[in-house]
């Protein structure tokens, strides 16, 4: 075994940062061996020492972390501080630039400057890796970019959002509604205070973006996924999909079409047959369709201190083996600039559910709608029948284009018995 240290700095000791200093530390006599060389931390930086459970006596200590990355002593840099742009983008580019290894948790950061960041680590001959970045202790993007190299890749779908799954799966277990569940999950603190990036869709679309550019070589597109959240799930669409052999996850879902590439985060119904489906709580998933793979599922903790130290640690252990790979699995020159599919060329089946007064004709001029646009119902479901007052129906219907289906829903809104607007879910066989 070489002795010569490779030396890491951690800008950022939260709670990724904090787990990646432990795991270093508790594991460093087996990550030596792994490595071939001891792997040491040399510097940190956060903005104080005040309220750290671990010792940091032992590092250099940098309260500014870009003088860190500039001047430190370390073959590599561990950004965990956050954010897509200011200080977490600054410091990453010093870091490349003066010469270092870039080890993050990043996904905003990703997924909004990767091929730049790529195009920097590149020009200064180090690696810039980001695991953790994409359903933390998920190791996918290191399956996608070393395992399954010789894969054609089609399709990359997951669970992206352990927040998310934990609310939906709250839901369904105790038959709550979406806002009491969130409340709940804050005080547990499996969601932030403010929770927008996750229950809106954003944090996933990140993580989304970056395995479309791993999967398919393509350069990442964020702007251009298209994104629900949440927010308006409700307990009874949790109820009617289960009824119909369906739970609903907030899936992201990229595909490869012929020039263009399909990127989408929305809630969506998955047969309870699909391995997916069982995925609970704060756990993520992701499911790759490959060529020669056909489909590979991988399950695991999408977050925490310790589960994404690991995919941390993992990434800094390759970089000391000396191992290299292209950031986005192909150099950055030969990352194709492709369209995002419009969603109006989705083709898919979908869930309805409308809430109408019963009355003579209702259904013929629903079902007339849906003929017109070339819509065919599947199945449906009525509950309940009292004169007077609007009922729950829901259908699924074969599969279609999105745009026949929002023509479709349009007219059906505009049907004098139809008291709601339409609840549209889209469905996936995952
Ligand atoms: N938490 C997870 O489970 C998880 C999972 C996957 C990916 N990630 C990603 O990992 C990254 C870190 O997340 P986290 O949950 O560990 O965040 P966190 O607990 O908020 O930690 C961020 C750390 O950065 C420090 N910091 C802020 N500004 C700084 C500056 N100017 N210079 C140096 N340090 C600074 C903070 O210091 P103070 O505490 O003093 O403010 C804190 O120690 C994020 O990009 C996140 O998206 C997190």
């Amino acid at each position: 075994m070489s002795q010569e240290p490779f030396k890491v700095a951690i800008a950022g000791l939260g709670t990724v940062g904090g787990g990646t200093v432990k795991v270093l530390r508790d594991h460093a006599d087996v990550i030596a061996k792994r490595c071939g060389r001891p792997v040491v931390i040399s510097a940190v930086s956060a903005l104080s020492k005040d309220g750290l459970d671990f010792d940091v006596s032992g590092y250099e200590w940098y309260g500014d972390a870009v003088d860190m990355a500039n001047n430190c002593d370390a073959d590599l840099l561990v950004e965990l501080i956050g954010g897509s742009d200011g200080i977490a983008k600054t410091v990453v580019e010093a870091a490349l630039s003066a010469g270092r290894h870039v080890v993050t948790a990043n996904k905003a950061l990703v997924a909004h400057h990767g091929a730049a960041l790529d195009k920097l680590a590149e020009e200064n001959n180090v690696s810039l890796n980001y695991d953790a970045a994409v359903a933390g202790g998920i190791p996918v993007i290191k399956t996608i970019r070393e395992s399954l190299a010789g894969n054609n890749i089609t399709k990359v779908q997951g669970i992206l959002n352990g927040t998310c799954n934990y609310i939906l799966t709250t839901m369904r277990e105790e038959g709550r509604d979406f806002a009491d569940v969130l409340k709940d999950a804050q005080e547990l603190g499996y969601a932030e205070a403010d929770p927008t990036f996750d229950i809106e869709g954003i944090d996933a679309a990140h993580k989304l973006a970056i395995l479309a550019s791993v999967a398919f070589g393509v350069e990442i597109n964020f702007k251009d996924v298209h994104v629900e959240g949440i927010t308006h799930v409700s307990a009874v669409d949790i109820q009617f999909a289960e009824e119909l052999g369906y739970r609903i996850k907030l899936l992201g879902v990229a595909l490869r079409h012929n020039g263009t590439v399909e990127q989408r985060v929305h809630p969506t119904m998955v047969p309870l047959s699909a391995p997916i489906s069982q995925v609970e709580g704060v756990f993520n998933s992701t499911v790759i369709d490959g060529d020669a793979i056909d489909t590979l599922v991988l399950v695991g903790r999408g977050a925490g201190e310790l589960p994404t130290a690991s995919a941390v640690v993992g990434d800094i252990c390759d970089i000391a083996r000396g191992l290299s790979v292209p950031t986005f699995s192909v150099p950055v020159n030969e990352l194709k600039q492709v369209p995002t599919r419009a969603m109006s060329e989705h083709v898919g089946a979908y869930y309805v559910r409308l809430s109408l007064m019963d009355e003579p004709g209702v259904f013929a001029d629903v079902a007339a709608a849906l003929r017109d646009h070339n819509v065919s119902m599947e199945a449906m479901i009525q509950r309940g029948r009292e004169k007077g007052k609007p009922v729950p129906v829901v259908m699924t219907t074969h599969e279609t284009s999105e745009a026949n289906m929002t023509a479709a829903l349009a007219a059906i809104e505009a049907l004098d018995k139809v008291v709601e607007p339409p609840r549209m879910i889209r469905i996936e066989n995952a």
